[in-house]
């Protein structure tokens, strides 16, 4: 059941897309405070009680103990301080232990506040038996009532819609990096995975190909030849996928620029003008993508690079981020100016420092430009982490104009709910930390719950200098997220795999995701079309076994399988806790596989540094391709012979989902395959 409330006078911030009316009843499992210019919901929690959700969010996947605001935010240091990341997901659950003998006091609860401004939830934080949201005076918000947490994300899904479908290629690995600079440093990165044997289907190209950091513009002479090189990279099985910054660059003659000027679709300042920010061209506009008509302009603009063979896409910078704008530097320089000469003390040391770091991402600058919507004028703030999911949506209405038939890549870096229809997320710049691939590990089912599922974090970390066997955990991760990309920084040491020493263990790891992807892709499309989680922590699936709710790295993945990753490092095994029976299989490489019946309860596994585990429910099993040496991308993963991993003391089943991968028409019959085996004929 689905009660919706509203506060005040709402926008449609279009992130939901079920009808439901306002309710009748009164809010009665949170207490409601109206202010005047704010709201307040607030209610006990009993120290059993346990909140999963809110995104992208940092710290674990229960969130109790911390604040977090809704503010998208670039900030490259994702450290447990953090109370705002990119992405604005203002979903939670509620899971109660117990439940009250009166009804409707304390009973587990979903709620979503749909606000495109800033959001505070405390959740335990100030006072560790409350939970307390505080909102704008003008909102919407969804209580979600369900008999069991998977109960409640499902409903919650139908109301916001179906997430987006990728390409098959787009679950292969792919490789990134800040920059590959031209197209001989590309096919040396493509030259490296093939003769390596290692598998590959997308190469990410970043800001360096275009020409002066101009969006829809290719180096003419770092990339002469762009169409017949998109196409050389194809045939070898590699995707280009290119960025795509907010910020429009300023400089006459340049088209995109002439044409938003003219057009009246950049971001306003107060007097009118187009708003100037600076990022990495230097002066941008910013386009005005929360209007219709400027929204569907600059998505249209996609189509010069989609005329030249690419299918993909990565949406980057659109908090929109913003190093400095014109108005607030000149005040920041004239200050410094000040300081000439001065013996600066203390004080006046740190305010200096301040002032040129507070000159990123100011509150001021997002309270001094507007958008306009539907003829409304609307200060940035208000709206401000809607930003990124209608730059998102710009692109991917776009892409039903230009290649209706088929599939296109589309990931992001800020997101607000509702995003979820039209592309995915990338968790943005971590850290080579191994704290980061935990992190990684807990973000995935929060996610999954606001119906995110094309996403997972930059592999290796992309700030400071990756490690070796940094570089295998994570991958030993990564190969299970459906975005599988190994993406660095700039001037960070070079983690292409093929340059490390164990280069057959990175292989045989590499080889398992492709072994896996007929799984993988089923259980994601299992996931789109049921509304379901792909990430589960476990006690989604467990929710009588209390010990469940405490695990905080490990994972369901689809219905067959859970995961419990290595993220210590040097650590030679892990703790995990089994909540039934499992079949433990230990992988090296597809074909050197261990596999052991461990019973429900506490254990200690060993997982050496190449080794994968997994391990498999009863009742369960699991398909496997088996892959020629050969193989170079998806595209050469055959599903024509299969080998199944099952535990079960009679007989398992698993629907298999398969379809071109590239066309839109998502479910004929014949797609689903039922397969039943019996105990004998499982591996
Ligand atoms: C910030 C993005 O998060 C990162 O992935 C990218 O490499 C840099 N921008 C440069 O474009």
């Amino acid at each position: 059941m689905i009660c919706k409330y509203v506060f005040g006078h709402p926008m449609d911030t279009h992130a939901v897309v079920m009808e439901v009316s306002e309710s009748k009843q009164e809010l009665t499992l949170m207490q409601a405070e109206v202010k005047e210019d704010a709201i307040r919901l607030s209610c006990r929690m009993e120290d059993e009680d346990v909140v999963f959700g809110l995104g992208e969010q940092v710290r674990g996947m229960n969130k109790r103990g911390f604040s977090y605001i809704s503010n998208a935010t670039d900030d490259p240091h994702h450290t447990e301080n953090k109370h705002s990341l990119y992405g604005v997901h203002n979903f939670l659950i509620l899971n109660r232990a117990k439940k009250s003998e009166e009804e409707h006091k304390a009973q587990s609860f979903g709620i979503f506040v749909d606000d495109p401004g800033t959001v505070i939830f405390d959740v335990g934080e100030t006072r560790m038996d409350e939970l307390a949201i505080t909102a704008g005076k003008d909102c919407v918000v969804y209580v979600v009532e369900g008999e069991c947490l998977k109960d409640i994300v499902k409903q919650f899904r139908k109301l916001i819609g179906t997430s987006y479908i990728a390409p098959k290629w787009a679950f292969g690995y792919q490789q990134s990096r800040w920059s590959y600079m031209t197209e001989d440093e590309v096919r040396e990165v493509v030259d490296g995975h093939h003769q390596n044997g290692i598998p590959l289907d997308a190469v990410y190209l970043d800001i360096d190909y275009m020409e002066r950091y101009k969006d829809f513009t290719v180096n003419q002479e770092t990339f002469p030849d762009f169409k017949n090189f998109t196409e050389e990279m194809k045939e070898r099985g590699v995707h280009l996928v290119p960025i795509i910054d907010a910020g429009v660059k300023i400089e006459e003659g340049y088209q995109v620029y002439e044409e938003g000027v003219q057009k009246n679709y950049f971001c306003k300042d107060e007097d009118g003008e187009d708003f100037v920010a600076a990022v990495w061209p230097g002066k941008v506009h910013f386009p005005d993508v929360l209007n219709a008509e400027a929204r569907a302009w600059f998505g249209g603009k996609y189509r010069f690079l989609m005329e030249q063979g690419i299918d993909g896409f990565w949406n980057d910078m659109n908090e929109p981020a913003i190093f400095y704008s014109e108005k607030n530097l000149k005040k920041v320089l004239e200050e410094l100016d000040e300081m000439k000469g001065k013996n600066l003390d203390l004080y006046e040391f740190f305010h200096m420092r301040d002032l040129v770091s507070g000159l990123s991402n100011s509150a001021v600058d997002y309270q001094s430009f507007y958008h306009n919507m539907d003829g409304v004028k609307v200060r940035h703030d208000k709206v401000h982490n809607l930003y990124g999911f209608n730059m998102t949506r710009a692109a991917a209405e776009a892409f039903d104009q230009i290649a209706p038939d088929r599939r296109t890549l589309l990931f992001s870096r800020s997101s607000y709910i509702g995003m979820h229809r039209y592309g995915g997320i990338w968790t943005g710049d971590n850290n080579a930390w191994w704290s980061q691939l935990l992190l990684s590990i807990q973000q995935m089912p929060s996610l999954n719950m606001c119906g995110i599922l094309y996403t997972g974090s930059d592999i290796g970390g992309f700030g400071s200098d990756t490690t070796e066997d940094l570089m295998m955990r994570w991958l030993e991760f990564a190969l299970f997220t459906p975005l599988m990309r190994n993406h660095a920084a700039m001037g960070t040491r070079r983690q292409e795999v093929y340059r490390f020493e164990r280069l057959e263990s990175f292989r045989n790891i590499i080889r398992m995701r492709y072994g896996l992807l007929p799984y993988i892709y089923s259980e994601y499309m299992k996931a789109v079309l049921k509304d379901e989680m792909y990430f589960r922590p476990l006690a989604f699936d467990y929710p009588e076994d209390e010990q469940a709710y405490r695990v905080e790295d490990q994972l369901l993945v689809g219905e067959s399988i859970m995961i419990a990753p290595v993220y210590v490092q040097n650590a030679k095994g892990r703790y995990v806790y089994l909540p039934e029976d499992m079949l433990m299989v230990s992988m090296r490489s597809l074909d050197d596989r261990t596999c052991k019946v461990l019973p429900k309860g506490h254990h200690y596994i060993d997982v050496a540094i190449d080794e994968v585990v997994l391990f498999v429910r009863k009742g369960y099993m699991l398909p496997l391709a088996v892959l020629d040496v050969k193989v170079r991308s998806t595209g050469d993963v055959s599903e024509e012979q299969l080998q199944w991993i099952g535990y079960t003391d009679d007989v398992a089943e698993y629907v298999l989902y398969s379809d071109d991968g590239l066309s839109r028409n998502y479910t004929p019959q014949s797609e689903w395959k039922k397969i039943r085996m019996t105990k004998e004929e499982l591996l």
